[in-house]
């Protein structure tokens, strides 16, 4: 199962004085010696934290993969096409939200993200919809022809102490998803604490986490808090 560690929140702490450190190539050269496969930033409208040199710096830097997360608005799908990053994920994008909420709806004609979907993988980068773990969502984004989705696990990472109905939904659309030949991503909330169960999911080949890991790299360096998250994945798919 592949790894990719968001690094948004170093820039999140580094715009918070709006001087050069924390750097996120730093960070993200730290995730990747720690077994890291990936590094997923988010370049948003907003810029609030992941500025454009960022990504520029990140494009030249990371070794495996960079996932650049950006909504479908015209100048961000203009620079992703230009910096042609392995994988961009589309997400629903806010200005007032605090974190991407909710998975891309895809109703209607949902003709925004499928123009946006079209001119990345025009570019030659591999396209991802972030999208709520529903069946019907799933269908519209495969009828849109993108290798693959990531699912949204706030439900998940909200619930997962009182219920398992949210995890056993995310194994049902992960099966699928998988069925409509779509490569199977997750994330968002996921935690030391609740990792396991969604990575045990076999559909599910990818997981984007972040905020969890860059707040226990406050207190353990970035290598560990990664390599601690890369061992309780990689042990959930053994078992
Ligand atoms: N995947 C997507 C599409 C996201 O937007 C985010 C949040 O930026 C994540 C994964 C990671 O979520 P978290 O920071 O809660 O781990």
């Amino acid at each position: 199962m592949r790894l990719y560690v968001n690094i948004d929140h170093v820039a999140t702490l580094r715009e918070a004085r709006q001087t050069d450190e924390p750097d996120p190539v730093r960070a993200a050269d730290a995730a990747e010696r720690a077994g890291a496969d990936g590094i997923t930033v988010h370049l948003r409208e907003d810029r609030r934290h992941i500025q454009d040199a960022d990504v520029r710096a990140l494009k030249s830097s990371v070794r495996g993969v960079l996932n650049l997360e950006l909504g479908a608005h015209d100048e961000i799908v203009r620079i992703a096409c230009r910096l042609k990053p392995f994988q961009a994920t589309l997400v629903p994008e806010r200005r007032q939200e605090i974190t991407t909420e909710g998975g891309l709806a895809l109703r209607g004609p949902s003709r925004k993200v499928a123009a946006a979907a079209r001119r990345l993988t025009d570019a030659g980068i591999r396209v991802s919809l972030f999208i709520d773990p529903d069946r019907a969502t799933i269908d519209r984004a495969a009828q849109l022809g993108v290798p693959a989705i990531e699912l949204h696990t706030g439900r998940y990472a909200r619930t997962w102490k009182r219920s398992d109905a949210a995890l056993r939904a995310l194994a049902r659309v992960a099966a699928h998803a998988r069925s409509r030949g779509l490569a199977v991503h997750a994330g968002h909330g996921l935690t030391y604490e609740n990792v396991q169960p969604v990575a045990r999911i076999p559909e599910i080949e990818e997981l984007n986490i972040g905020h969890s890991i860059v707040s226990n790299a406050v207190f353990w360096g970035m290598e560990e808090a990664v390599r601690r998250m890369r061992q309780l994945v990689d042990e959930a798919r053994r078992l």
